[in-house]
C-alpha cells in the first residue's frame, strides 16, 4: 500500500548506516523522509513542518543509557501529542522500549528488525492516528451505524460501554495492530476476537484459536513452533505449529494470562521479530500474523507482581479492549435472551417459543456472576424444560443452581432437583418432543448419539414406547 506524498516521516538515528537504509525503505513505500540527528535537528524539522509519524532510535547518541532517546521522546509528546512515535531498541534494552511505551510512545520495533514488519507497524500506528473520533448520536444510531459499516451480526447490544467496544474494534481491526481483550469469564472474549478477524483484511485466511491455559510448558514450543521428525522420542514426523498455521491470518492466544515464565520468553521472541525455529530445527522460519490475546487475569497485577513479563505485556496490549460484566449492561439481557430464543426456536423447530415479559424483567435482576455464558445456559435449560412455548418467570426460576437465585427461602430451594433427576427429565422431554427421534434429541441435549444411548439404559428410559402415553 502506497501512501499519499503528504505522509512525512521523522526519522531521528545517528548511525548514518541506519538513517540511510530506513530512508530508502520508506520512499520506496511512498513516504517524504526527513531525517535528524537528535534533539537539536528535530526541534529545527518541527519548526518547518509537522510530520505524520517519527521513528526513534533510542540509542542515538554515545550515551547508550537511553536517557536521551526517553527524553526526546517526552519532548515529542509534549509538543505533538497526537504524533505517533515508534522506537527502536536494542534486543538488549527492551526495559527501556518498555519504559517508552509508558511514555507514550506507539510501538516498538527491536534491531536488527525485519522491513515488512517495520513499514506494517508504522502503517497500522498511522491508520490507529487517522481513525481515533470520538462516536456521537443516541445508542440505537451508533449501533446502526457500526451495522452498516461491520460484520458484529452475532454481537448483541447497544449499551454504551459495549458500543465503545464496538467502535475500538471496528476502527483497529482493519490493521495489523496486536488487541488484548480482557474480561470477566463468559464476557464474550472469544466472540470478539472473532469480530476483529471477521473485520480485518485477513478475513478470507485462517483464524488460529490457541489455548494457553491448557499447554504445559513442554508441550508449548512444539503446540506453537512446531517440531521436526526426530526432534524427541515422539516426534515420529513433522508437525507444523499453530503459528504457521496462522500465516497470513489471525492467531488468537486464549487466557495468556496462565503462561509460565519459559514459555512468555518464547512467546516473545515470535512476537518481537515474526520469526521461531520449530523444535529440533535449526532453520529460522517468518511468519505474517495478527496476534490477538484474551484473559480473565489482571495482566497489570501480574506484571507488579512479576508474574507476567512486563515487555511481553507491551508487545501484546497495543490495543486492550475490556469487556463488561454482564451487571454493568443489565440494560442487554432482553435483547440477549430474544437473540438466544430466536436461535432455539429455529434449532428445536418450535417458532413459536416466546418469553413472558415479567420473565424478562426478572432475568435483568438476576446475579449472573457467569456473565452471558450463563444466562444462556439458563434459557437453553428452560426452554427444553418448559411444558409450553410461553416462557414464564417459572420456568426460568425452576431450574436455577441455589448460587444463581436471591432468594434463599425454602421454596425456591426446594425446587431444585438432584443433577441426576434433572437430566432424566431433560432427557425424557427431549426424547418426547423429537418423537423418540434418536438423531434429534442427541443435537438438541448438545451429546452424542452413543452418549444419549448410555444414558437412556442408565435410566431405564424405553426408547420404543417413550412417548406413548401412559
Ligand atoms: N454480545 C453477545 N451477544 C450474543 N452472544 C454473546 C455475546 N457475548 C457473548 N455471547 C455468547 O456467550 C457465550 C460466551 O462467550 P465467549 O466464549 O466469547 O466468552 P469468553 O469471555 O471467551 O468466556 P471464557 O472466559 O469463559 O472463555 C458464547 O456462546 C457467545 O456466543
Ligand atoms: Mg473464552
Amino acid at each position: 500500500m502506497h501512501n499519499a506524498p503528504s505522509s512525512m516521516l521523522l526519522i531521528i538515528d545517528d548511525d548514518i548506516a541506519i538513517q540511510t537504509s530506513l530512508s530508502l525503505l520508506f520512499r520506496r513505500e511512498g513516504f517524504t523522509v526527513r531525517v535528524a540527528d537528535g534533539p537539536f535537528e528535530t526541534r529545527a524539522v518541527l519548526d518547518e513542518e509537522t510530520p505524520e509519524l517519527v521513528l526513534l532510535d533510542m540509542n542515538f547518541s554515545v550515551d547508550t543509557s537511553g536517557d536521551d532517546g526517553l527524553r526526546l521522546l517526552r519532548y515529542l509528546r509534549e509538543r505533538l501529542p497526537t504524533l505517533p512515535v515508534i522506537l527502536f531498541t536494542g534486543w538488549g534494552s527492551i526495559d527501556l522500549a518498555v519504559q517508552g511505551m509508558k511514555a507514550g510512545a506507539a510501538d516498538f520495533i527491536t534491531k536488527p528488525w525485519q522491513n515488512d514488519h517495520l513499514v506494517q507497524s508504522v502503517q497500522t500506528a498511522l491508520r490507529l492516528a487517522q481513525r481515533a473520533q470520538p462516536p456521537t448520536g443516541t445508542a440505537s444510531a451508533q449501533r446502526k451505524r457500526l451495522d452498516a459499516q461491520f460484520r458484529f451480526e452475532n454481537i448483541v447490544g447497544d449499551d454504551p460501554i459495549l458500543l465503545d467496544v464496538l467502535t475500538t474494534i471496528g476502527r483497529v481491526a482493519p490493521t495489523d495492530a496486536p488487541v488484548l481483550i480482557t474480561g470477566e469469564s463468559g464476557t464474550g472474549k472469544e466472540l470478539i476476537a472473532e469480530a476483529v478477524h471477521q473485520n480485518s483484511r485477513r478475513n478470507r485466511q485462517p483464524f488460529v484459536k490457541v489455548n494457553l491455559g491448557g499447554i504445559s510448558s513442554t508441550l508449548f514450543e512444539s503446540e506453537l513452533f512446531g517440531h521436526v521428525r526426530g526432534a524427541f522420542t515422539d516426534a515420529k514426523t513433522d508437525r507444523t505449529g499453530r503459528f504457521e498455521l496462522a500465516n497470513r491470518g489471525s492467531i488468537f492466544l486464549d487466557e495468556i494470562g496462565d503462561l509460565d515464565p519459559a514459555s512468555q520468553v518464547k512467546l516473545l521472541r515470535v512476537l518481537q521479530d515474526r520469526t521461531f525455529e520449530p523444535l529440533g530445527s535449526s532453520k529460522s522460519r517468518t511468519v505474517d500474523v495478527r496476534v490477538i490475546c484474551a484473559t480473565n487475569r489482571n495482566l497489570e497485577e501480574m506484571v507488579a507482581q512479576g508474574t507476567f513479563r512486563e515487555d511481553l505485556f507491551y508487545r501484546i496490549n497495543l490495543i486492550t479492549v475490556r469487556l463488561p460484566a454482564l451487571r454493568e449492561r443489565p440494560g442487554d439481557i432482553p435483547a440477549l435472551v430474544n437473540f438466544f430464543i430466536n436461535n432455539l426456536r429455529r434449532l428445536y423447530g418450535r417458532p413459536n417459543l416466546t418469553v413472558e415479559k415479567g420473565a424478562l424483567n426478572w432475568l435483568k435482576n438476576l446475579p449472573l456472576s457467569g456473565n452471558i455464558r450463563q444466562l444462556k445456559n439458563i434459557v437453553e435449560r428452560a426452554v427444553l424444560l418448559a411444558p409450553t412455548d410461553v416462557l414464564a418467570t417459572s420456568d426460568f426460576e425452576r431450574h436455577l443452581s441455589p448460587s444463581v437465585t436471591t432468594d434463599r427461602s425454602p421454596s425456591s430451594l426446594s425446587s431444585i432437583l438432584p443433577l441426576d433427576q434433572l437430566e432424566r427429565q431433560m432427557i425424557e422431554r427431549a426424547m418426547a418432543h423429537h418423537h423418540n427421534r434418536i438423531p434429534q434429541v442427541a443435537r438438541a441435549l448438545g451429546i452424542t448419539r452413543f452418549a444419549l444411548y448410555r444414558r437412556l439404559e442408565k435410566y431405564g428410559l424405553n426408547y420404543d414406547s417413550l412417548d406413548s402415553p401412559d
